[in-house]
């Protein structure tokens, strides 16, 4: 067979924004029957290049061919019409909608009357042939996100795509998910379909990209082929310099309480609570979290993580139970009343509960601090103050923006996750509710907040941090507690912890490590002289 064209080439691309160039001379080139890798910081230029690609973006200037054809891709629609699909890094789907409705949506209708049995077949054939459970007559909110990220996928293959584009899809996706998704991803390939994905995750690149590609500051820094590569190397093409992998918690030991135990911060007792589709998503869960310590959510996602943090915060309401912060029952209190008790939040999906896509991030930036005296005076916003407040977190917390009236949803989505951190810790709360808070971070950057973590931890911050990701909570947890099915199964101190036991745990299987008189550590802090022993010794 003679050499096959490449299924896409994208030469010298250029887009700029108000401030930015996004891509400085981009090049891409992917086969067809390959998994194609797109790396690189964030800011680097990932989303915008493939946006690009995927007709939302006119490019300033540069070529695109698909399967050897030069393409001009002026829409969305152009782009299927090219065979590309793409699933971006925020859902795009309708959420009163159902699955079937929502797959189709967009497509031209016929002038009569839609056959709906019909298109739900072709979605469930579709599920089947590569592995993606979805129920097509489910309404969309009503889905995790994995699986409205299989709505997402299913929508680009009902329309035909033979380019797929996927921006950081394994964010969102528990181990399992990710590791599904990579075995849908292959039997793409397998029959020929060309597959981009990005990703801030070096192990997944390993192991399942075929090619890598780097960004770095919007220009083409590196091309490589993964077996002949290593993580090192490409964490060194992407931010330019050696990176650490892990960050030193001995800097960050606990100060001596003297015996006594640290102050009580955040309690909940029997908390139970009902999920959005009305089935009981905790059960009877108790902990502590004090002064000076992280205590560390780990879980498949969907077993009540979610809804612990809401309903902690005050966004969902509790059923049964009490949920105490500094000893004072807040249990159904406004998300207002939480926050003016101290209580910071940095949620899982920072665009629709974390910041307002419309508003500058100056605003964002703000928008729990307005009312401090220091920013406003007799009602009125003290524009200077705010200017210097912004700019300082701007700048401590490095957002790349070209300026601070920028509309938040220009921002890169790492850095809509810097900015949400940079309020969040800013505005002093001494109770931090963290979901995945490194997630959609690159490898840099994710250092960076689990040390600002331990930073808080160490000026006396209670931190209740919820992440799937097992090397994360062991790198920064003091106690790290284990959720199954709405239960907590086991708290482990983290010096006891062993990543089989969580796996285990994690997995349903409940493991008696903790003091039995005290099992949730509700009353004494118990592993505090334990791990102040073993840290000096
Ligand atoms: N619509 C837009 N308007 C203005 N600036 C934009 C827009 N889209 C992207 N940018 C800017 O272009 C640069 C590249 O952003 P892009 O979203 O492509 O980064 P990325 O590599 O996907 O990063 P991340 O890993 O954080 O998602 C950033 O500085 C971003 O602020
Ligand atoms: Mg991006």
């Amino acid at each position: 067979m003679p050499q096959d064209t490449p299924a896409v080439e994208m030469h010298g691309i250029v887009k700029q924004f108000p401030g930015v160039v996004a891509n400085d001379h981009a090049d891409l080139v992917v086969n067809a029957g390959e998994i194609h890798a797109l790396l690189g910081e964030n800011g680097a230029g990932k989303s915008t290049l493939m946006n690009v690609l995927a007709g939302l973006y006119l490019p300033d200037s540069g070529q695109i061919r698909v399967h050897g054809r030069v393409a001009k891709i002026r829409s969305p629609g152009e782009a299927t019409r090219w065979g590309i699909g793409m699933v971006h890094q925020h859902f795009m789907l309708v959420e009163p909608q159902t699955v079937a409705e929502n797959v189709i949506l967009g497509l031209d209708r016929p002038r009569f009357r839609l056959d709906m049995p019909r298109i739900a077949d072709g979605i469930r054939q579709l599920s089947t042939r590569y592995g993606m459970t979805v129920d097509p007559t489910a309404y969309v909110w009503q889905l995790s996100v994995g699986e409205q990220q299989r709505v997402e996928i299913i929508k680009m293959l009902y329309r035909g795509a033979d380019i797929l584009i996927l921006d950081e899809p394994t964010a969102v996706l528990t181990p399992q998910e990710a590791e599904d998704l990579g075995n849908t991803l292959r039997q793409m390939v397998r029959e020929g379909k060309a597959v981009i994905f990005i990703t801030h995750k070096l192990d997944e690149v390993m192991s399942f990209a075929d090619r890598v590609t780097v960004l770095r500051r919007g220009k083409t820094v590196a091309n490589l082929v993964t077996a002949e590569t290593t993580k090192v190397d490409l964490a060194r093409e992407m931010v330019g310099r050696e990176v650490v992998f892990h960050v030193d918690r001995s800097e960050y030991e606990r100060p001596d309480t003297n015996g006594k135990s640290a102050h009580r911060m955040l309690a909940v007792e029997k908390l139970n609570a009902l999920s959005d589709k009305g089935l009981p998503a905790l059960r009877d869960v108790s902990f502590a979290v004090h002064q000076h310590e992280i205590l560390g959510v780990a879980g498949v996602a969907g077993n009540g993580q979610r809804e612990l943090a809401e309903v902690i915060t005050g966004l969902r309401p509790a059923s049964n139970g009490r949920v105490l912060l500094r000893d004072q029952d807040v249990t159904n209190r406004s998300p207002r009343r939480v926050i003016d008790l101290g209580m910071s939040h940095i949620p899982e999906d920072r665009m629709s509960t974390g910041l307002i896509a419309n508003m500058t991030v100056c605003d964002n930036l703000i928008l729990k601090d307005y009312r401090r005296p220091l920013l406003s005076r007799l009602g009125f916003i003290l524009q200077r103050a705010v200017a210097r407040f912004s700019d300082r977190l701007i700048d401590e917390y490095e957002i790349a923006t070209p300026s601070r009236e920028t509309v938040i949803k220009a921002l890169s989505g790492g850095n809509l996750q810097k900015a949400l951190l940079a309020r969040e810790i800013a505005c002093g709360g001494d109770l931090i509710i963290a979901v995945h808070p490194t997630r959609g971070l690159d490898v840099g950057a994710t250092e960076w907040v689990q040390r600002k973590l331990l930073e808080q931890r160490q000026k006396g911050a209670a931190v209740l941090l919820i992440s799937e990701d097992l090397d994360e909570l062991l790198a920064v947890s003091d106690r790290v507690a284990v959720m199954y099915e709405g239960r907590i199964m086991g708290i482990v101190p983290y010096r006891q912890a062993h990543v089989e036991e969580i796996g285990l745990m994690m997995a349903g299987t409940a493991i008696e490590k903790t003091d039995p008189k005290d099992p949730h550590g509700i009353f004494e802090q118990t592993d505090l002289s334990g791990c102040q022993g073993e840290s000096t010794s």
